[in-house]
């Protein structure tokens, strides 16, 4: 049987157009791009400075004087009553004790272990300690210090902390640099920036070039990006024996680094913190006549165990605590909590964190404790803003004479993370609700009181770096510890666990280092990029290895998707998507819209995919939510669905009916907002890569052909595919691996008994008795043959084979060999812009 294949009306229109430029003129240049098709990066992170002079002598007087003026002015501001004031401060934290022992242990030692509690000054106090022990004692170079850190926001708060002890403003001695942003002069020798940017820099000066000091902070955290720097700051040592590398943690598991780094010496910073009265749930329920037992033994993990509340508690004080404790009970799903089973708690549902007890505590700390500021560890943004909001309209907590209510987490903005560390007026009390930021990168030093919701997103440095979606999950034990310590910091503090002891006993002693719990594509093509050998081999010296099999997973998708070719190089596609810090699926979707020109809908998409899905189905009314969503899907696409709302959205929202908008179509404002600015943060990136400049305008000149954006879906999602199958009544579906497999209730394609394509392509699949399909775009056979697999010369016709046979077996000869050119051209497109 034949049957008869046609590129879609605008499609067929757009790939003419866009060949016929192609091949008129000649592709655009990358700005950015080197000849031999590796990426150049920005500037040094130093600022060179002036000429050289030419006799050592003169280069030594320069130095010399230098470091004299820099030396007066420190002892000029030393002098001023506020600079011996930051003095008195800084020599009383417990790192300034330790300063010789640290000075002498880095003169003597290639690497460093530093670790102390959360505090005690390594952040703010080491880096000074090197700069000025080394401006004392010229002797004959100044001294260049980079200290990395895993999130944007503590570069900045620490960088500005640090010239404020200095007297200066940023931009003298002390710069940072984060990406798209950052400070620094001709005098910076100081810089602190993102381990990213550390990593970036990599790729164009492999030796470090000019750098004495490299100082890696907040290494116990495990993050992907820091174990990957130390596999290569440990490869250029012997290159560098002058270099200093300095690893600086919190919590001790010092053993494990030193070791690593052939028994580097350890320097611990001894430290006091005040006890912490640790309450958790059943204490908390208790405080309010309210017991909390559970039926069956803890240690039985394999029984079904039920929570009972007391029931004899007093019934006027009922309302209040019984729902509160409720809704956390649902919340939290204690019932299906048991420590191998981490996977049940993905029901979980984050819009009830129990925000009716946080409110509960914090009105109880307000109402009759003493003062001190109160610290509330939530999971994400999103909670947290959900939470400001419900309680500005709390009668005593929204008070704002009484009550200073701030938010910290990786993406506000600088001027509210100041407010975070100052002390407010006498009689206010503030409540910061952070993010596990607060954990140890930020320390708020007023802190009483502590309240631990027991999660934490993970993977949660940089909202660009995350996978998709993700979901909150219980944090470690030492995590738990550590966020009880933060209330011991000036004064016996109290901290309010919203857990019972039993699940905190359950809880794992450590998390899982980042590079053993998430997938490795973008680690792997950071590797290829900063041309460090075989992928494998390379990770295989790391601290801890990922498992051979995730690796070879991690190269096979690289190699589908065509970033790697078959020898495991970089292809030009695999170069750009190491610019676009972000899964390389939406990385592909982002490059590609750019390129056809659609781009204003596939930043909403590729944002929409990076964010908590902002279609919302209450339980209750779980008819209505769908019959919403289902009016912004016309053709069988969750994400153009999206795309639809958003826009709507927009609309409203120039008409401040934003709020209103999103009610009225079961939407999360929040998620709307979240787009917006990642839009916005997605297309500063591509236009950083040259991909897009600042004119917008022509990039978007087929944002509306439905067609083209079917067709960058699938070329982001691919090997995403299922087959569709109708039969007489409905149809079903079938991927290769896992045969038959369902649509999630939420697809706008799951409401369809007919789905008039033959492939769905989608995001994510979640397996739960069945293999389900979150968000599906439906496609044609065109669209998949096109811009599905591999785009690569030599792969057309594997690729077609691996369709089963498709072509040969529906088409005529004549449509094949259209498609294996148009392909050949697309190819050639893709792959030398
Ligand atoms: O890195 P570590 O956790 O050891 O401590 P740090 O960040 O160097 O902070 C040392 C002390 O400096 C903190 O206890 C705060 O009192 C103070 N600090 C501050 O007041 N403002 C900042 N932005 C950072 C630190
Ligand atoms: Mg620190």
């Amino acid at each position: 049987p034949q049957r008869e294949v046609i590129l879609p009306p605008g499609l067929q229109r757009r790939v003419d157009v866009f060949l016929g430029e192609y091949l008129s003129r000649k592709p655009r240049s990358m700005s950015r791009s080197s000849s031999n098709g590796s990426i150049a990066t920005d500037e040094g992170l130093f600022e060179q400075s002036e000429a050289l002079p030419q006799s050592k002598a003169a280069m030594k007087k320069i130095l010399w004087e230098k470091s004299m003026k820099m030396q007066t002015e420190q002892q000029t501001w030393q002098e001023s009553p506020e600079g011996r004031k930051m003095l008195e401060f800084r020599s009383s934290l417990p790192a300034y004790k330790e300063k010789d022992a640290i000075l002498s242990s880095i003169s003597q030692n290639q690497v460093v272990i530093i670790s102390g509690e959360t505090g005690c000054g390594k952040t703010t106090q080491i880096p000074q300690f090197i700069l000025e022990s080394d401006i004392e004692s010229v002797r004959g170079d100044m001294c260049s210090i980079i200290c990395t850190q895993p999130r944007r926001i503590s570069v900045m708060a620490v960088s500005e902390r640090v010239a404020a002890e200095r007297g200066e403003v940023l931009g003298e001695t002390v710069g940072y640099k984060v990406r798209l942003e950052g400070v620094k002069g001709r005098d910076t020798h100081l810089l602190f920036c993102t381990t990213g940017i550390l990593l970036r820099r990599l790729l164009v000066d492999r030796n470090l070039k000019g750098i004495t000091h490299v100082i890696v902070d907040e290494i116990h955290e495990r993050g992907m990006n820091e174990d990957f720097l130390l596999i290569v700051l440990k490869d250029l040592l012997p290159r560098r024996p002058e270099l200093r590398l300095i690893l600086m943690s919190a919590t001790l598991d010092a053993e494990l680094f030193s070791s690593y780094f052939n028994g580097a010496p350890l320097v611990h910073i001894p430290g006091f913190t005040y006890p912490v009265r640790t309450h958790f749930l059943e204490n908390i329920l208790e405080m309010s006549g309210y017991r909390l037992t559970l039926d069956n033994q803890i240690d039985d993990y394999g029984q079904e165990r039920v929570w009972k509340m007391n029931k004899q508690a007093p019934r006027k004080r009922k309302s209040q605590i019984a729902s509160a404790v409720e809704d956390t009970l649902r919340a939290a799903d204690f019932q299906e909590f048991s420590p191998g089973t981490q996977e049940s708690l993905s029901c979980w549902n984050p819009d009830c964190i129990g925000f009716n007890l946080i409110e509960y505590i914090l009105c109880h700390i307000c109402e009759n404790e003493r003062s001190g500021a109160v610290l509330v560890f939530m999971t994400g943004w999103d909670d947290i803003s959900s939470l400001k909001d419900k309680l500005q309209c709390h009668p005593i907590l929204g008070n704002t004479s009484r009550v200073l209510l701030l938010a910290c987490h990786g993406s506000m903005a600088s001027t509210e993370q100041r407010l975070i560390f100052d002390k407010p007026e006498d009689g206010v009390r503030k409540i910061v609700l952070a993010t596990n930021i607060a954990e140890t990168s930020i320390t708020i030093d007023d802190v009483v009181f502590v309240i631990d919701c027991g999660k934490a997103k993970e993977t949660s440095y940089d909202a660009l770096n995350n996978t998709p979606r993700l979901l909150p999950s219980w944090i470690s034990k030492v995590s738990a510890r550590q966020r009880r310590g933060r209330a011991g910091r000036v004064q016996p503090g109290e901290c309010y666990h919203l857990y019972p002891r039993c699940v905190y006993d359950a809880f794992a002693d450590y998390q899982l280092p980042e590079i053993l719990r998430t997938p490795l594509q973008s680690l792997c093509l950071q590797i290829k990029s900063l041309k460090l050998g075989s992928i494998s081999e390379f990770l295989s010296r790391a601290l801890q290895s990922p498992e051979l099999l995730a690796v070879q997973n991690a190269i096979e998708y690289l190699k589908i998707i065509g970033a790697l070719d078959e020898s495991e190089n970089l292809t030009v596609l695999g170069c750009y998507l190491t610019m676009l810090p972000m899964e390389p699926k939406l990385g592909k979707m982002l490059i590609l819209g750019a390129i056809l020109n659609c781009l204003d809908p596939i930043l909403t998409i590729v944002a929409g995919l990076s964010v908590r899905d902002p279609f919302l189905t209450p339980l209750d009314k779980k008819d209505l939510a769908e019959a919403a969503k289902a009016h912004f899907s016309r053709d069988f696409s969750d994400h153009l669905a999206l795309v639809r709302a958003y826009e709507g959205w927009r609309d409203a929202e120039r008409d401040l009916a934003g709020y209103e908008y999103c009610w009225k179509n079961f939407l999360s404002a929040q998620s709307m907002k979240a787009i917006d600015s990642l839009r916005r943060e997605f297309y500063s990136l591509l236009n950083e890569t040259g991909l897009v400049d600042s004119n917008i305008t022509i990039y978007n000149s087929w944002s509306y052909d439905e067609h083209l954006l079917r067709a960058i879906i699938c070329y982001g999602l691919y090997p995403g595919i299922c087959s569709v199958l109708h039969n007489e009544k409905s149809f079903s579906l079938k991927t290769m691996e896992d045969g038959q497999v369902l649509l999630h209730s939420n697809s706008v394609n799951s409401r369809d008994s007919r789905i008039p394509y033959p492939w769905l392509v989608f995001n994510e699949k979640i397996k739960v008795n069945s293999v389900f399909l979150r968000d599906s775009t439906a496609i044609s056979d065109s669209v998949l043959l096109l811009f599905g697999g591999t785009i690569s010369k030599g792969e057309v016709d594997g690729h077609l084979k691996m369709l089963g046979g498709y072509l040969e077996f529906f088409m005529s000869p004549s449509i094949a060999e259209m498609y294996r050119s148009l392909r050949r051209e697309l190819d050639e497109l893709i792959h030398t812009k």
